[in-house]
C-alpha cells in the first residue's frame, strides 16, 4: 500500500507515519526528516534548503522531486510506504504520478490555533526522527536511541506563522486535487492520538 499523509505543520503526520509504519512494517519517507539530515551532514542538497526551511518556506520543487524518485526505487518501497510531507505542491503530485501509483492520502485536519501550540512546544531527536510534545515528555534524551532531543529552528513562532501561510497557499489546495481522484480520506487530527491512529488503520483496512 503507497499512501501519503497530508496536513499543516504540526497536524501530526510524522507521529502517526512512525507507528503505523512500524505497524505495518514499511517505510517512511519525510522529506523534512531526509532535508535536516542533508543539512546536518552539510551536503549540497542541505545547504540549498536550508535557506528555504528557514524561513518557512517550501524547498524547490525540482529538488524534492528528485530525493522522493531516488528514494522510492530503492528495495525496501517494494511493498508499499508512506510519503510524510510530500507532496506539497501540485506539481510535486503532478510529478508523482508519473513514478508512483498511491492507493490512498490521509488528510489530517487540524485548526491553526492548535498547531502553534502543538510545534511551540515539540521535541525532536536528530538521530532517528522520533517526536515529543514537552507536556508529555519532560526528558532531554530520545527514548529510542538515547540521543538528545532538541526544539527545531522553524519551530520558532515566526517561522511557524510563514509555515502555515505557506502550507495554506501552495499545500492545501492538494487536498480537492486528491479529492478529484476519490483516494482522499479526511481524518479529524484534533483527537487523541490513539484515536487517530486506529482510525487511519481502519481507513486503510489494516
Ligand atoms: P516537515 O518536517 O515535513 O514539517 P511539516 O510538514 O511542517 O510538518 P511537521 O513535521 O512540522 O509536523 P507533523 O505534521 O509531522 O506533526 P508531528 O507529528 O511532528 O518539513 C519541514 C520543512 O522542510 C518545510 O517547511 C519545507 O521547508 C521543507 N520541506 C519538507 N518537505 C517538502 C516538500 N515536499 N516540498 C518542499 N519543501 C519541503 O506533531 C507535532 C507536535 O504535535 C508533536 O509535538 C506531537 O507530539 C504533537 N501531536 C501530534 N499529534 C497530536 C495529537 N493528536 N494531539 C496532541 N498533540 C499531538
Amino acid at each position: 500500500m503507497n499512501v501519503i499523509f497530508l496536513g499543516p505543520p504540526g497536524a501530526g503526520k510524522g507521529t502517526q507515519a512512525q507507528r503505523v509504519c512500524d505497524a505495518l512494517k514499511i517505510p517512511q519517507i519525510s522529506t523534512g526528516d531526509i532535508l535536516r539530515r542533508a543539512i546536518k551532514e552539510q551536503t549540497p542538497t542541505g545547504l540549498q534548503a536550508k535557506s528555504y526551511i528557514d524561513a518557512g518556506k517550501l524547498v524547490p520543487d525540482e529538488v524534492v522531486i528528485a530525493i522522493v524518485r531516488e528514494r522510492l526505487a530503492m528495495d525496501d518501497c517494494k511493498n508499499g510506504y508512506i510519503l510524510d510531507g510530500f507532496p506539497r505542491t501540485v506539481p510535486q503530485a503532478e510529478a508523482l504520478s508519473t513514478f508512483a501509483n498511491i492507493d490512498a492520502v490521509i488528510d489530517l485536519d487540524v485548526a491553526d490555533e492548535a498547531l502553534v501550540a502543538r510545534l511551540s512546544g515539540r521535541r525532536v531527536c536528530l538521530n532517528c526522527g522520533a517526536t515529543y510534545h514537552i507536556s508529555m515528555y519532560k526528558d532531554t534524551k530520545c527514548q529510542k536511541c538515547g540521543e538528545p532531543v532538541i526544539q527545531r529552528d522553524d519551530d520558532k513562532p515566526e517561522t511557524v506563522l510563514a509555515r502555515l501561510t505557506t502550507y495554506h497557499a501552495q499545500t492545501a489546495p492538494l487536498v480537492e486535487y486528491y479529492e478529484k481522484k476519490g483516494i482522499l480520506h479526511a481524518i479529524d487530527g484534533a483527537q487523541d492520538m490513539d484515536v487517530i491512529y486506529n482510525t487511519i488503520l481502519k481507513t486503510l483496512g489494516a
